[in-house]
């Protein structure tokens, strides 16, 4: 039990947490866990239920029906809502815009960590999110909060974007980011904060390739 190996990564939305989780997952052989994804699932079907996304009451009365997995394939990691590829309906504009109120709710907090711990308790894990080295894995072994500034966050987003034809302007984005991290930092159970003894790796100026590298050295440093 005590030789699994946790690696925390937590920050502000479009810091390029995610893609970089997972090539650091990739490169030491770990399961990679995409919280962020759970918190889109939980919100995917309240939309398509028709909740209002702040209604806890009725969010929370969804909750026992929300079952989600993460499935390895070809294309990389699949997430999956009941059974059901939700992979790409998960990114809709929709689900962005929505996810922070459905997060915001104590139950579906509670539920999704418990599934969290779940998930890591089987083996080394790298997990990303926004309460993970604060809260979901108190004890993990390195924690880093990645931050960039809201321009290149949003200069980010646009070009990801751009690849997948969607056309939302630079400035849109920025609010929108803005938006999302006050939300998620203002929240009452779980902000986004960093752990005390998480790294902060500030990574306006860095590459990807640079991020992953300074994150395998501070891993192989805490070996
Ligand atoms: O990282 P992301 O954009 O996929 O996250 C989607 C939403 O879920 C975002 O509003 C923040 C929230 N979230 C959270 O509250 N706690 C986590 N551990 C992960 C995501």
């Amino acid at each position: 039990m005590e030789d699994r190996m946790q690696i925390a990564i937590d920050g502000p939305a479009s810091a390029g947490k995610s893609t970089v989780a997972k090539l650091v997952a990739k490169k030491l052989g770990y399961v990679y866990c995409d919280t962020g994804a759970m918190y889109r699932s939980v919100t995917l079907l309240v939309l398509r239920r028709g909740v209002a996304p702040d209604d806890a009451a009725a969010v929370t009365a969804l909750l026992p029906e929300v079952h989600i997995e993460f499935k390895p394939s070809a294309d990389g990691q699949l997430t999956l809502l009941n059974g059901e590829d939700i992979t790409l309906a998960i990114r809709q504009e929709d689900v962005t815009n929505n996810a922070s109120a459905v997060a915001a709710i104590p139950a579906v907090r509670t539920e999704l960590t418990n599934q969290q711990r779940e998930i890591a308790a089987k083996g080394n894990i790298v997990m990303d999110g926004r309460d993970i080295g604060t809260t979901v894995l108190p004890h993990a072994e390195l924690k880093v909060f990645m931050v960039a500034s809201v321009e290149e966050r949003a200069r980010r987003r646009f070009l990801d974007n751009k690849e997948k034809g969607i056309d939302v302007s630079v400035e849109t984005l920025e609010k929108e980011i803005a938006a999302r991290d006050y939300k998620d930092s203002h929240r009452e159970t779980s902000p986004l904060k960093q752990a005390d003894d998480a790294v902060r790796l500030d990574t306006t100026p860095m590459s990807i390739d640079e991020v992953v590298d300074s994150i395998i050295k501070l891993y192989e440093a805490r070996q």
